[in-house]
């Protein structure tokens, strides 16, 4: 199946961009299942992604998320919000985009940091200051910017930023409803 694009529809943006909340309200605008590497993870793992990073650590995290995309190979036609970091190694876009149609969920730096720690349990965050977040922001950004489709976030709730991504997703012709 290398090099053939399903049709799923693949969020990716940093913490705290709400792919989550938008990949729900997508889900069920559009009748599709939603998953979450997070969740796969943690499923599988059977403990929670901070406990991973303080038991085996962030290398050990990011080859689960290998492991986890994997997994999304046998999947077609869901909805699937990737963790923040799942994207930004060397390869990985590639095997992203191999998924369907991967849409980013931007924002303002400073904002997607204040959502992200106010909703908490995100070990990236924890003994950072905003300026090393607003550098690990900026380090990813080439990743990002290699999604098929770019939503501003900005300013925008949930329901907003869903109403967008289906606009952008019917331009493209990457869904039909
Ligand atoms: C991470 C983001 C998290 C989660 C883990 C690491 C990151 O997911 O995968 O804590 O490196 O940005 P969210 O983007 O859903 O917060």
């Amino acid at each position: 199946m290398r090099g053939m694009r399903r049709d799923n529809i693949v969020l990716v943006g940093f913490m705290g961009a709400g792919k989550s909340v938008c990949g729900r309200l997508l889900a069920r605008r559009l009748g599709r299942c939603f998953v979450e590497t997070d969740d796969m993870i943690v499923a599988r793992e059977g403990r929670s992604i901070p406990e991973i990073f303080r038991e085996v650590g962030e290398e050990r995290f990011r080859q689960l998320e290998a492991e986890a995309l994997e997994a999304l190979a046998l999947k077609s036609g869901e909805i699937i919000a990737t963790g923040g970091g799942l994207p930004c190694r060397e390869g990985r876009m590639e095997l992203v985009r191999e998924l369907g149609t991967v849409v980013w969920l931007d924002g303002d730096v400073r904002e997607l940091h204040a959502r992200a720690s106010r909703i908490g349990d995100r070990p990236m965050l924890d003994g950072r200051s905003l300026a090393e977040i607003e550098a690990l922001y900026r380090l990813r950004l080439p990743y990002y910017r290699r999604a098929h489709i770019a939503i501003d976030t900005r300013g925008l709730g949930a329901d907003q930023v869903a109403a967008r991504v289906l606009a952008a997703l019917r331009e493209a012709h990457a869904v039909r409803a």
